[in-house]
């Protein structure tokens, strides 16, 4: 996610600036800037790069003098990394300025209609539209224009704002994306979060949803979006700044999987418009929706698993034949993509180069190639003929969770607008399935509210040798997933299995204790799944069973029981795998392995 700091006191706000971002580097970043403003004018210097580039460029910020000052770290959403679209973000006359944290979802609407009045942009960002929207709305108040703004922008932003003819002041308005103000000696700061204001203060105002902050140097009042004055309480912060980093959570990869709840809303949220799936970087009319033949999916790791999750999804909905396969076999095999087929390459980093190579194979051989990709501007994005992005934010962690949980989102809106698009689901369908797609974080939220259940069984295994998955459909790929979860931070050795293989060998490897998870959250195999879990269990296995509220069938073949709440069959696995990350994150906390760093693994594997 993009950082941003703002000061106003009695000190030079630019080093307070720069500090302040250099403790929000972990959240992960392509661009900086930030504009001080002197009383006279606003000076502002920004760029592509880390902040040791801004800071060389400011020479540590003693050639931007003002007390009064806004900072950004830009995690490119809208508009790729470059120069001109990082923060902060000027009206035309460049007596406004802002820094955004977010996504403003209808920033395109809004900026025809400024284009219309006659407003020009210098930027691909959805933040440009806000410093012009403020100027069209600012009549000499600054409270009332960032309220009329607030009426007008959908979407999460958390602002900070210097108005030119309010020399002695700086607002910071908040919705849905954190923001955070504190007292510090001889002014006020605020943050997006925690780390940036340690070094000055450990009392905190957490701001909420639509309030404003209006601070001077002495002074910091609180609004709500009526212009009403409001109260608020200080809170304070006990943390480290170790800790601040991780939002309190212990291991980047639990507070990522926190953020899977924001990273599934925001990913479907902006491409769901009035009950329609509206995927306008698709860029493929409805007849070439229909012409697609064949749809081959190519990945690696966590990214290949969704595409194994996407071929059930796509062959039950959009009767389109998928094949799905790993970017290292694919791009060596001389694959034959007949006329017809649609590639689809999955990427969290976009920049695997396994994957990158696969997609090149692909357009070399004249075949449309769309990305599924979180980090925006990345190679394969950038490559990619189309690229629809998740917005599940930076993803610190080497063990991927919340992209793999946008991934998946992505890839259910894919299915779902083919087969809407083909015929092969009607109105109702999409209406009932929408519906269950927009109760999945709250679900997920749940289940990961679950989490000291999973812990203390997780705290029995830590000294087990094999863990095998087992699962039938659908549930064979979530289980592919809570395999390698476990194993790559746990470095337990682990198998996923199709149950229906187990008699094909696999079960010989089953001794007296052996833990085998099986998923089976698909009704029609579930006496299936549960016959395969009575052989296992026959032969001395502990079950632990991943099923849906109301199937207790499964107790009768199973030593332990996850239930997950009840929602569309081909999304399932959005909600069966939030148990077995917690169940791969926690072995390895107790076995005490490095759980964002595991050994020998690299969050983005640029090299064959
Ligand atoms: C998943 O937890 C692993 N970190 C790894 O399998 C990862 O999914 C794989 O390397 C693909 O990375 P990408 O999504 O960035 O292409």
């Amino acid at each position: 996610m993009c950082g941003i700091v703002g000061y106003i006191g009695n000190r030079q706000a630019a080093p307070i600036l720069l500090e302040g971002l250099s403790k929000l580097e972990y959240r992960g970043y392509d661009s900086a800037g930030i504009a001080v403003y002197n009383g006279e004018r606003i000076d502002m210097v920004k760029s592509k790069g880390r902040l040791k580039v801004l800071s060389e460029l400011t020479h540590d910020g003693e050639k931007l003098p003002g007390t009064v000052g806004i900072g950004h770290t830009r995690w490119a959403t809208h508009g790729s990394p470059s120069d001109k679209n990082a923060h902060p973000h000027f009206n035309k006359e460049g007596s406004i300025v802002v820094v955004h944290n977010g996504i403003i979802e209808n920033y395109l609407k809004l900026k025809k209609k400024l284009q219309k009045k006659g407003y020009e942009f210098v930027s691909d960002t959805d933040t440009e539209v806000i410093a012009h929207l403020l100027d069209y709305y600012y009549t000499g108040n600054p409270l009332q224009a960032i309220t009329k703004i607030m009426h007008r922008m959908e979407g999460s932003y958390a602002l900070g704002i210097i108005f030119k003819a309010h020399p002695d002041q700086l607002f910071a308005v908040r919705k849905d994306s954190p923001l955070i103000v504190g007292h510090t000696d001889g002014g006020n700061i605020i943050a997006s979060d925690v780390p940036a204001v340690l070094k000055h203060t450990r009392e905190v105002y957490f701001i909420e949803n639509e309030e404003i902050v209006q601070m001077t140097e002495n002074t910091m009042e609180f609004f709500n979006v009526d212009e009403e004055p409001i109260e608020k309480e200080s809170v304070r912060i006990e943390w480290d700044v170790n800790a601040a980093e991780k939002g309190g959570y212990e291991h980047f990869m639990l507070k990522e999987m926190y953020e899977q709840p924001k990273a599934i809303t925001d990913t479907f949220s902006p491409r769901v418009k009035d009950g329609r799936i509206v995927i306008d970087e698709l860029n493929m009319s409805d007849e070439e929706i229909k012409a697609v033949k064949k749809i081959m999916i190519v990945a690696c790791g966590s990214a290949y698993h969704t595409g194994v999750t996407s071929k059930y999804v796509f062959e039950g909905l959009a009767r389109i034949p998928v094949e799905v396969d790993l970017a290292s076999e694919f791009r060596y095999r001389n694959p034959i993509l007949e006329e017809g087929t649609m590639v689809i390459v999955i990427s969290q980093s976009g920049e695997t180069a396994d994957t990158l190579a696969a997609l090149r194979e692909s357009k070399k051989q004249g075949a449309r190639v769309l990305g599924i990709v979180n980090v925006v501007g990345s190679s394969i994005a950038r490559e990619a003929d189309n690229v629809m992005y998740t917005w599940a934010g930076p993803e610190i962690a080497v063990a991927t969770t919340k992209a793999y949980s946008a991934h998946l989102i992505a890839l259910y809106l894919l299915a779902m607008k083919f087969a809407y698009t083909k015929g092969c689901i009607d109105d109702s369908d999409l209406a009932d399935m929408l519906e269950d797609l927009k109760a999945l974080p709250a679900q997920v939220e749940m289940l990961l509210n679950n989490k000291e259940r999973i812990q203390k069984f997780a705290n029995r295994y830590l000294a087990a040798k094999d863990i095998f998955f087992i699962g039938r459909g659908i549930d064979y790929a979530i289980s592919l997933e809570g395999s390698l979860k476990l194993k790559e931070v746990s470095y337990i050795h682990s198998e996923a299995y199709a149950a229906g293989e187990l008699k094909h060998g696999t079960i010989s490897l089953v001794e007296e204790g052996t833990l085998v998870v099986s998923v089976l959250t698909q009704k029609d195999l579930f006496k299936k799944m549960i016959s395969n879990m009575v052989e296992v269990q026959t032969r001395g296995a502990f079950v632990m069973a991943v099923t849906m509220e109301g199937n207790t069938e499964a107790e009768r073949a199973a030593d332990y029981v996850i239930y997950i709440p009840e929602t569309n069959k081909y999304f399932t696995n959005s909600l069966a795998i939030i148990p077995l990350q917690l169940l791969g994150y926690y072995v390895a906390v107790g076995r005490g392995c490095d759980v964002d760093k595991p050994r020998n693994l690299a969050k983005s594997v640029t090299v064959e």
